[in-house]
């Protein structure tokens, strides 16, 4: 059995878990440089992954099991995993944001939104039925609205800091996020036992199951 961490904050919020539930990795994944940890389970291996990738890991049954923010699964667009269990960690909020009054935008043109969730940004958009030009980023959103870049942005908001920090204000949410446990189709059928048991042991650590 494979399972799919997302590097990153993530990781910190689900070794505990792991921990937890009696899984102790060969060497500590925060600070080695391995991609691929054997566990004292033999039948448990761990690959840690740019969270990003975690879907299309598990996808392609490269992983059976994989950990990852709902952000990135609504990218990923979902639809070959199964999402069996919310993990309730790395919470935070899909917002859109700028500085104030951006949202009334421009008469003249498309508002303008820049993001790294381009799907995201999209749908909310035409839910709203309103026409926007977006502009791929692949980090550090708030800089787009300060520059000129873009009249707003789509990205996540935990603390409200690095909004405040650049002068921006949230106007809309979007979607709650959280990481959520996915899993491989086939493994599902193939590996059920295995996974079940997988499954009740993440339930137990966040409380949520038996
Ligand atoms: P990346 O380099 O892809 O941004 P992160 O570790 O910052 O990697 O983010 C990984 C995941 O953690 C995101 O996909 C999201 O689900 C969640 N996340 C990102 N930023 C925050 C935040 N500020 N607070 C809580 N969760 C967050
Ligand atoms: C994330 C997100 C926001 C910030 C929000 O960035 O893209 O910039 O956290 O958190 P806050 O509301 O508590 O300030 P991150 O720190 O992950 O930086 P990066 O993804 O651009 O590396
Ligand atoms: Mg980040």
């Amino acid at each position: 059995m494979t399972l799919a961490l997302s590097k990153g904050r993530i990781l910190e919020d689900t070794l505990p878990m792991l921990s937890a539930a009696g899984v102790t990795p060969e060497e500590d994944p925060l600070t080695s440089r391995k991609l691929v940890f054997a566990t004292n389970d033999p039948g448990l291996r761990l690959l840690v992954i740019r969270a990003s990738d975690v879907p299309t890991f598990v996808a392609y049954g490269a992983a059976d099991v994989g950990v990852a923010g709902k952000d990135v699964l609504v990218e990923h667009g979902g639809r070959d995993l199964y999402e069996p269990l919310d993990l309730g960690i790395a919470r935070c909020r899909m917002m859109v944001a700028g500085l104030p009054g951006a949202l009334d935008g421009p008469a003249s043109r498309p508002l303008r939104v820049a993001t790294k969730y381009v799907e995201t940004a999209r749908a909310h958009f035409a839910r709203v039925g309103r026409q926007v030009e977006i502009i791929k980023l692949y980090g550090s959103m708030e800089l787009a609205p300060i520059v000129g870049l873009a009249d707003v942005i789509v990205d996540l908001v935990d603390t409200g800091n690095t909004l405040r920090a650049n002068g921006l204000e949230a106007f809309t949410e979007i979607d709650t996020i959280s990481s959520r446990l996915v899993v491989n189709k086939a493994s599902m059928k193939m590996k059920h036992a295995a996974i079940q048991r997988l499954l009740a042991t993440f339930a137990t650590a966040t409380g949520g199951g038996d």
